[in-house]
C-alpha cells in the first residue's frame, strides 16, 4: 500500500538516473524497437548482474542465514481456485475512473492523492491531509459514488483534456488472465500469479512434511509476479511485470505480533546491511489494512520522488491457509508436538519488491562530485554500490597494449575470472577507462604497468577515492575477494 502524500518531486536527479540506466546497460524499455511496452522494462547486461546480486543477498540472508527457512520455486500458473481462496478473484482491484473526452483512464484514488500532494507542495499540509483522511474513508466503505463526488467536489481535472468530465468509479481487478487447454471449448481461465505467495501457502504442507519442519519455520521465494497495473510510471517503480522476494514464517497462533516486530526489524536491518542509508528509510504504518491482515507496515526509501514502498510487512493470520483449506477440502494443519495441539498456524509474511530494491539501489548509488569552481569545474559520476552488489567487481586495464603489458593484463584475467565477475579492458587511455567502470560502479581497477612485469605487482584503484596502491598479483584474489564476497553484506545481520 502506497503512502499518501509524496515529498516534493526532484525531476531532475531521477530523470538522470533513468537515462544513467539505459545509457550504462542496466535497464531499457520492453521491445524498444516498437516503441516500447508501457511499464514493462529489461534488464541489460549490467542490470541483471546488480539485480541477481541483490536477490542473492535476501536469498542466502533468508534461508542461509536461518535454519528453519527453506527456499521454493513454485510455477507461475496456478489451479484458478488459488486466486478465489487468496480473494485475488473478488478484492484484488483499484477504483478507476474515465474521462469521457480524453478517453484515459486513471487510479481514482491516485487523483486524489496526487491533488493532496500538490496541496502540500503549497504548505497546505493540514489540508492535504483531511483529503487523504476522506479518502481513506470513502474506500474503507467502498463508497465509490462518493470518490467521484470527491474528485468532482475537488476539480480534478484530466490532465489531457483538462476536462471534468468523468465516468463513474469502476472497480477493475488487476490480474491478467490467460487461456489453458489446446482447444477453445475446453479451455479454462486461469491468472498470471499476482504474488509469489500463494504459491508458498498450497505447498506449506508439501514443505513441512518432506523437510520435517518445526514451527516456526518460514519458505522463501523469488519470482515474477504480474499486475495490471493503470497507473504506471516512475519507471519500474510500479510494473506489470515484477519480480518478488518473499519469505511466509508459520507461526503459533497467537505468537504473530511478536515474530511480526522481530521480521520488521530483521527486514529493515537487511536494507540498510546492502548499502541503504538509515535516514533514507523509514516504516510506514497502513491505515487500511489488506483483506487477510491484522497488522501491515511498509519499508519506504527515499527515492527522488519521495518516500515510497520497497516491502511490506504483513501479519496475514490464518487466513491464506484458512481459505485453502476450505476450498481444496484438504487440511492443512500442522500438529504441534510441544503443546499436542493440531492448528492452522498464523503466517508473517515479508515482501520485497526486487525491482524496487534494485531500483532503491540505484538511485542510492548515483553519486555527482563536483571539484574546481567556475570554468574548472569537472563533475565526476560514478555509482556507489557496495562492492557485493557491483555489477563488475574488478577491471584489469594494461596501461598500454605494447611491450608485453597487455599479455600479462589477460594473464591476470584469466586467472581470477572463476573467483569473481572481472572484465579486461585495452582500448582508450586508461583514465577513460577508469571512466567508464566507474559509470557502472565497478568498485576496483587493476592497472598493469612497466613496473608489473619487473616486480609481479600492480596497482588497485579504489572507485569511492580513486586512491591507488600498489599490491602483488598474489594477492589480488584474497584482497578483492573478502571486499566484494556477499558475506561483508551477511554477517552485518547477525
Ligand atoms: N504478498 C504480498 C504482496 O504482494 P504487496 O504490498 O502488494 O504485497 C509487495 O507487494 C511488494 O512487491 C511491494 O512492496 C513492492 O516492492 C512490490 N511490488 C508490488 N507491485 C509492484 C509493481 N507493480 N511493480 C514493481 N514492484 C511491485
Amino acid at each position: 500500500m502506497e503512502n499518501k502524500v509524496s515529498a516534493p518531486v526532484d525531476n531532475n536527479v531521477f530523470k538522470k538516473v533513468v537515462s544513467h540506466a539505459k545509457e550504462y546497460g542496466f535497464v531499457f524499455p520492453s521491445s524498444e524497437i516498437y516503441d516500447g511496452l508501457q511499464a514493462v522494462y529489461d534488464y541489460g547486461q549490467n542490470g541483471v548482474e546488480l539485480k541477481n546480486n541483490i536477490k542473492q543477498a535476501w536469498y542466502k540472508a533468508m534461508t542461509q542465514l536461518h535454519d528453519n527457512i527453506v527456499g521454493l520455486d513454485a510455477a507461475i500458473f496456478m489451479h484458478p481456485l488459488t486466486w478465489k481462496a487468496s480473494g485475488h478473484i473478488d478484492n484484488f482491484s483499484d477504483p478507476m475512473i474515465d474521462n469521457k473526452d480524453s478517453q484515459k483512464r486513471y487510479r481514482a484514488d491516485v487523483l486524489i492523492e496526487e491533488r493532496a500532494a500538490e496541496m502540500e507542495g503549497k504548505g497546505l499540509v493540514e489540508e492535504a491531509k483531511v483529503l487523504v483522511q476522506k479518502l481513506a474513508r470513502l474506500l474503507e466503505a467502498e463508497d465509490l459514488k462518493g470518490v467521484q463526488e470527491l474528485i468532482i467536489n475537488e476539480k480534478i481535472v484530466c490532465p489531457v483534456s483538462k476536462t471534468a468530465n468523468w465516468t463513474e468509479v469502476r472497480q477493475f481487478n488487476l490480474m491478467f488472465s490467460t487461456q489453458v487447454g489446446s482447444v477453445a471449448e475446453d479451455a479454462s481461465t486461469i491468472y498470471l500469479r499476482p504474488e509469489t505467495a500463494q504459491g508458498i501457502f498450497v505447498n506449506f504442507l508439501n514443505v513441512q512434511k518432506t523437510g520435517r519442519m518445526k514451527i516456526p519455520f518460514g519458505i522463501a521465494q523469488i519470482g515474477k509476479a504480474f499486475r495490471n497495473e493503470i497507473v504506471a510510471r516512475q519507471f519500474t517503480f510500479r510494473m506489470r511485470e515484477f519480480e518478488q522476494m518473499e519469505m511466509q514464517f508459520f507461526v503459533r497462533p497467537g505468537e504473530e505480533m511478536k515474530w511480526y516486530n522481530s521480521w520488521k526489524e530483521a527486514r529493515m536491518k537487511w536494507h540498510q546491511a546492502i548499502g541503504i542509508p538509515a535516514s533514507k528509510l523509514k516504516f510506514h504504518d497502513h491505515e487500511k489494512l489488506a483483506h487477510y491482515a491484522n497488522a501491515a507496515v511498509d519499508i519506504e526509501f527515499e527515492f527522488p520522488f519521495g518516500f515510497k514502498e520497497i516491502e511490506g510487512i504483513h501479519s496475514r493470520t490464518d487466513f491464506d491457509l484458512k481459505s485453502h483449506q476450505e476450498l481444496s477440502k484438504k487440511k492443512q494443519q500442522y500438529f504441534d508436538p510441544e503443546i499436542n495441539q493440531n492448528y492452522i498456524p498464523f503466517v508473517v509474511e515479508t515482501s520485497v519488491g526486487a525491482d524496487r530494491s534494485f531500483l532503491a539501489v540505484l538511485c542510492n548509488a548515483f553519486t555527482e562530485e563536483t571539484t574546481g569552481e567556475g570554468e574548472d569545474a569537472k563533475t565526476r559520476t560514478y555509482l556507489k554500490l557496495h562492492p557485493a552488489l557491483a555489477p563488475v567487481k574488478l577491471a584489469i586495464l594494461p596501461l598500454m597494449k605494447k611491450d608485453g603489458l597487455a599479455e600479462k593484463a589477460r594473464e591476470i584475467y584469466e586467472s581470477l575470472k572463476f573467483d569473481f565477475n572481472v572484465t579486461y579492458e585495452e582500448k582508450d587511455a586508461i583514465g577513460k577507462r577508469y571512466t567508464r567502470n566507474d559509470l557502472i560502479g565497478t568498485p576496483f581497477c587493476v592497472a598493469v604497468d612497466h613496473q608489473t612485469l619487473e616486480d609481479n605487482t600492480v596497482t588497485i584503484r579504489h572507485r569511492d577515492t580513486m586512491e591507488q596502491e600498489r599490491v602483488p598479483i598474489a594477492a589480488l584474489r584474497e584482497k578483492i575477494g573478502e571486499a566484494v564476497s556477499l558475506k561483508r553484506i551477511l554477517e552485518k545481520l547477525m
